[in-house]
């Protein structure tokens, strides 16, 4: 197959030979695609990435990140936030914005991770009922966005439409796709997948914002008269969508990025949320430097809320790409499917937080607002999930 070495020529042997065995069509879809590619960025993404395996650690100090810790609030400041926070959702100053174009392949369950269902209930069907409630208390319909995939969107969408969108208002949920990016061998090759198309994946959540750009969500939430964005994963069965508390901090500080955090356990797969030369961001869990993994005191739990403006002038800058190695089901030179280790580059959404000036952040328990449905069995697992939702009254 055209390996990147000799881009951005890419009728590497491989690849024209495999060309020869293909349908006309096959080979026109394939020619079309390849035609798109910025071959030279791809090549330097695979340098950086992959070769040289560029991981920014933050430099200068690296400290943990201020926070306001709920616990430790009195009743009355709990209280007056969340009375700012549900004026200005009644106002019709936020909207929810939920990533769901994620692979969930460890929790290996057929289809969008949010049609896992509880005892009948679904992810997707968990977040919109928050939704429908708050929307009940205030009287007014919330805008929900939801981010999906190439490799879910269809389902997402039939799912929402068979269950007759979980009694949401169709018209207040907007679906949109991230892009997707080429995934390439070990050695810097493009691969096939089935269909003889190019092999790609999503870009990683940090697609998000260039996402919303190209579908014109900036300019519909802007119509809608929405000043902030609260961003949420699809798996953590506690998340408290649009959580009045956390809403009424962002308005009251006017910060660009206001985070909620949990105190991390030893060790665990959670990303960590610091300060790092005045600025917050996120080490991810899979690139914290060795020695650092018990060091910082607050969770990235994928809880956050932008002001809109700030989101919408930062979507124009370049976000880094993360690599990631995982199985991916391919065609090998006899057109045969088999999974192989494959180089997949993610942008990771909190790398905008960068180009924020100003960060407020809320430490919460975790036993009544993180449970992350990632794996089968085990750690953060299908049965962890159950008990987290029966503990809190929700099962
Ligand atoms: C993520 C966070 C990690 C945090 C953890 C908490 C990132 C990069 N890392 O890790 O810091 O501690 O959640 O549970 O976010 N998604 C997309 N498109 C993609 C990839 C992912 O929409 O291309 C969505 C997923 O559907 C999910 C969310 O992003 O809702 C998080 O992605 P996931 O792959 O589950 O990230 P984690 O490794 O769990």
């Amino acid at each position: 197959m055209a390996n990147i070495q000799d881009l951005p020529k890419y009728n590497h042997h491989l690849i024209t030979e495999m060309m020869t065995m293909m349908s006309e069509n096959e080979k026109n879809n394939l020619e079309q695609q390849l035609g798109t590619l910025d071959l030279d960025e791809i090549k330097a993404l695979y340098e950086e990435v992959y070769v040289n395996r560029h991981v920014e650690v933050p430099a200068g100090e690296v400290t943990d990140v201020v926070t306001e810790v709920k616990d430790e609030m009195t009743a009355e400041r709990v209280q007056e936030l969340e009375t700012l926070g549900l004026e200005a959702i009644q106002a019709g100053k936020f909207a929810a914005l939920l990533m769901a174009g994620g692979q969930g392949t460890r929790l290996a369950h057929k289809g969008p991770k949010g049609t896992f269902s509880f005892d009948g209930m679904s992810l997707f069907e968990m977040q919109a009922s928050q939704l429908k409630t708050l929307n009940n208390q205030l009287n007014i319909t919330i805008q929900w966005f939801i981010m999906t995939s190439d490799i879910n969107h269809d389902e997402t969408v039939d799912f929402f439409t068979n269950n007759l969108y979980f009694g949401y208002p169709e018209s207040a949920v907007t679906f949109f796709k991230q892009p997707n990016i080429v995934a390439l061998s070990p050695s810097g090759e493009l691969l096939l997948n089935e269909g003889s198309t190019l092999l790609t994946a999503p870009n990683g959540n940090g697609g998000v914002f260039e996402a919303m750009a190209a579908t014109g969500i900036y300019d519909a939430m802007t119509e809608h008269g929405i000043t902030h964005v609260y961003l949420n994963n699809i798996d953590n069965v506690l998340v408290k969508v649009l959580d009045p508390v956390l809403c009424g901090l962002a308005v009251e500080s006017g910060s660009d990025v206001t985070t909620k955090t949990i105190a991390p356990l030893e060790g665990e797969s959670v990303g960590r949320v610091i300060m790092a030369n005045g600025k917050k961001r996120v080490m991810e869990y899979t690139e914290l430097p060795e020695g650092m993994e018990n060091t910082f005191n607050n969770a990235n739990i994928g809880i956050h809320i932008f002001r809109l403006d700030f989101l919408r002038e930062a979507s124009l800058k370049q976000l880094p790409y993360h690599l990631a190695i995982k199985n991916l089901a391919q065609l090998d030179d006899d057109f045969e499917v088999v999974k192989k280790e494959t180089l997949k580059f993610e942008k990771f959404y909190f790398d905008i937080f960068q180009h924020a000036e100003t960060f407020s952040t809320l430490q919460v328990e975790r036993a009544a607002e993180f449970s992350p449905l990632k794996n089968k069995e085990g750690k953060d697992s299908i049965e962890t999930a159950r008990q987290a939702l029966k503990d809190n009254g929700v099962l």
